[in-house]
Parts: C-alpha cells; structure tokens; sequence
C-alpha cells in the first residue's frame, strides 16, 4: 500500500504551552490551527496530556466544533480521556504512552505487552466513528500487536531517528532510519496506514517523507519554534516544499540515508 500523497498534520500543542507560561489566552492555539489550515495543513494534531500542560480540555472542545481540517485527538489510554475522545468524536485518535514526568512522549506504545488494557479502548473508540492509531517503535513485533488490536494505522516514532541525526551520530542515524523504512514496508505489507513523527525538522523530514508507505507525518514543536523567526504560515509552508521535494525525488541526497 503505498501512498501517493503524503499528509502534513500539524501539531499546535505547543503554542498552548507558550500561552500556559502565562495563563490567559493568547497566544490562542485554535488561531493556529485556522492558520496550519491556509497554509496548506491536511490536519491539526493535539495532545491533552493528564497534567494539561499545553492543550486543555476547552481547545479540544473549540477545536472539535471550529475546525474545518480533521483533528488527531492523541491520548493516553485512561478512562479519563476515553470519555473525553467518545464525547469529542475526533476524526482520528492516537494512542500515546504517556508518563507525567517525561519531557515529551519518549518512546512507543507497548501495544504488544498492553493488548488486554487497550483492547476496549481501541474497540470504543472505532465504535464510536474514530480512525484509531497507535503510536509504536518500528518494531515488528509493535506491527503485528496493533493489527491484533484492530487498529487500522500505526505512527511510527522518529524521535531517536532525529536525535541521532541532531548529535551528528551518522552511523547511529541510518541504522534507526533503515528500522524506520523497513517497519513502514512491513506495517502497509499488514494492510495498516502507516504514518511518522515526532521531532522532525527541515533537515530530518526529507529522509522520512521518501519512504513511500508512508501517508501522513505529523510535526509540532519545530514548527512552533521556527514560527518566532519566520512566522507559522512560512515554516508550514516550507515543511511541505521539504516533503514534497522528497517524494519527487528532486531533494539533496539525503545525508543520512543508506
Ligand atoms: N506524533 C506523536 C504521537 C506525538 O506524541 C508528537 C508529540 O506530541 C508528535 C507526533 C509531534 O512531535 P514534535 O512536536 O516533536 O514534532
């Protein structure tokens, strides 16, 4: 199953945090995500942690009756949010891991080890109209517990991909990338979609947008920071030349790949 579009979903979770450094409303990240929309978005990614650090329950509920562009709703596996995602209804529900004391989602999904405790999940959430994902390692093993779990697509974890690439570890980077690539044929070889993120730049996504199992990536805190220095609508844009450069084949060879 290879996909001919690949789709940019937009991550804004961290324009909330920049309005939670002061409380109040601004900067808004339902703004953003009208914005992520002109600039040629195909979706809005937000996640509401258990600690609601950035994304709160209201911009989901804005979210969710404003926006135009299907919404990713990511989420821990809890009670809590299962009642929020069955009432909000979102296009499309990722199942992340989650722990309070981690910087940002550190690893995947232990959908093979976790199969009793996400199985009602993935099952409410399908029941009730979302596209269920779950956020893995590209580990084969991660691919076929999400088929068992009845889950239709998969986000592959490129986190360590760009750490690696981001400490100029070239050798470390295209062991992880070849994981990657190898996980995406095998995941679509399943019949999963298979989507990509986390901590992808200018300089990192090309490597993955080229894999061509891939439909959709989604991509957050770079963007957020790259918009203080050329504003949101210039770095989506840009994020999508890069992607598409990529699938044309037309991009710098790519400095990782092998
Ligand atoms: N995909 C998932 C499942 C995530 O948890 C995150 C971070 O919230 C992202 C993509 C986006 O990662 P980043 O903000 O590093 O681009």
């Amino acid at each position: 199953m290879t996909s001919q579009r690949l789709r940019l979903g937009v991550n804004i979770d961290h324009v909330a945090t920049i309005r939670n450094a002061r409380g109040g409303r601004f900067p808004d990240p339902v703004r953003a995500a009208h914005l992520a929309a002109q600039a040629g978005a195909d979706g809005i990614t937000a996640h509401l942690r258990e600690d609601r650090r950035h994304i709160s329950d209201a911009d989901i509920e804005r979210l969710s009756r404003e926006l135009d562009l299907p919404l990713n709703f990511e989420m821990a596996a809890t009670e809590e949010m299962l009642a929020i995602a069955l009432k909000a209804r979102p296009h499309a529900a990722c199942i992340v891991p989650e722990k309070r004391e981690e910087r940002t989602t550190e690893g995947g999904l232990d959908a093979r080890g976790q199969h009793n405790h996400l199985k009602p999940v993935v099952t409410a959430l399908a029941e009730n109209g979302s596209r269920v994902s779950l956020f893995i390692e590209a580990d084969e093993r991660q691919l076929e517990a999400a088929v068992s779990l009845g889950a239709p697509v998969v986000e592959l974890h490129t986190g360590r991909y760009c750490d690696l690439r981001n400490d100029g570890d070239m050798d470390g980077a295209r062991t992880e990338l070849a994981r990657i690539r190898k996980a995406a044929a095998y995941g679509a070889s399943l019949g999963l979609e298979v989507h990509a993120g986390h901590g992808l730049a200018f300089d990192t996504v090309g490597d993955i947008a080229v894999i061509p199992e891939l439909a959709e990536l989604n991509i957050g805190h770079f963007l957020v920071g790259e918009a203080i220095f050329i504003g949101l609508e210039a770095a989506i844009r840009e994020m999508r030349r890069c992607m598409d450069e990529a699938r044309r084949g037309t991009a710098r060879a790519p400095e990782a790949a092998g």
